[in-house]
């Protein structure tokens, strides 16, 4: 079977760079990988997408905020990751339910409860395997990122309950959502995730 490793954090802590460094290590290695996003991921989700990041001239309350990632996320799993672990892939996942509790929960006043039973729905109970939170200050994700989507634009005391929520998650759930530094140099911010990331391999 496959192996489905998530990634989150804020903005600009290093998803999509780590990412693309742990694509090169499993192909190196001989692993077949997916690389996928949320929100995004599928043909419906690219459209779903488009209207959560892109689309300044729309209100989006927070509860259909919610709504919108599960039907995205409802989509992905049927049609994306379920697919590819069932093929036995490494799935590389950029963001994932934790995200949605973290953002609209934490973030935005959303009763976590709610989103977590949402989150149930639309993964059908898939969960991660292992789930990489890149944690970094705000003002370090802020000051990489170029805000330029509706959560990107967001202050910095959201961008704070987001990371806080973020970092409860894994307080809570320690031997799946493994903490990374997203703080230094590159590489070895890579060698901390290829740690996490080995034994899981192995016993694949
Ligand atoms: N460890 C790092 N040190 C310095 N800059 C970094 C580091 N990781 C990523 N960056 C840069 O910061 C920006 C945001 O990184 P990115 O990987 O896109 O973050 P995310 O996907 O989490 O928003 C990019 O321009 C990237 O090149
Ligand atoms: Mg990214």
């Amino acid at each position: 079977m496959g192996l489905l490793v998530t990634f989150e954090g804020i903005e600009g802590s290093g998803k999509s760079t780590q990412i693309g460094l742990v694509r090169e290590f499993l192909e190196g290695d001989g692993y077949p990988c997916l690389v996928t996003k949320e929100p995004g991921g599928a043909p419906l989700g690219e459209g779903i997408s488009g209207i959560l990041l892109g689309r300044d001239d729309l209100r989006i309350s927070p509860l259909a905020e919610v709504f919108l990632f599960g039907a995205n996320r409802a989509q992905h799993v049927a049609e994306i990751l379920r697919p590819a672990l069932k093929e036995g892939k490494v799935v590389l996942c950029d963001r994932f339910t934790d995200a949605t509790v973290a953002y609209q929960g934490y973030g935005r006043g959303v009763d976590v409860g709610l989103i977590e039973q949402v989150n149930r729905w639309a993964t059908g109970d898939l969960m991660p395997d292992i789930t990489i939170l890149l944690d970094c200050p705000v003002e370090l994700g802020m000051a990489r990122a170029k805000g330029k989507d509706r959560f990107e634009r967001e202050g910095y005391t959201f961008h704070q309950r987001v990371r806080e929520g973020y970092l409860r998650i894994a307080h809570q759930e320690p031997q799946r959502v493994k903490v990374v530094s997203g703080e230094g140099e590159e590489g070895m911010i890579q060698e901390e995730i290829r740690k996490v990331l080995r034994p899981l391999l192995a016993r694949r």
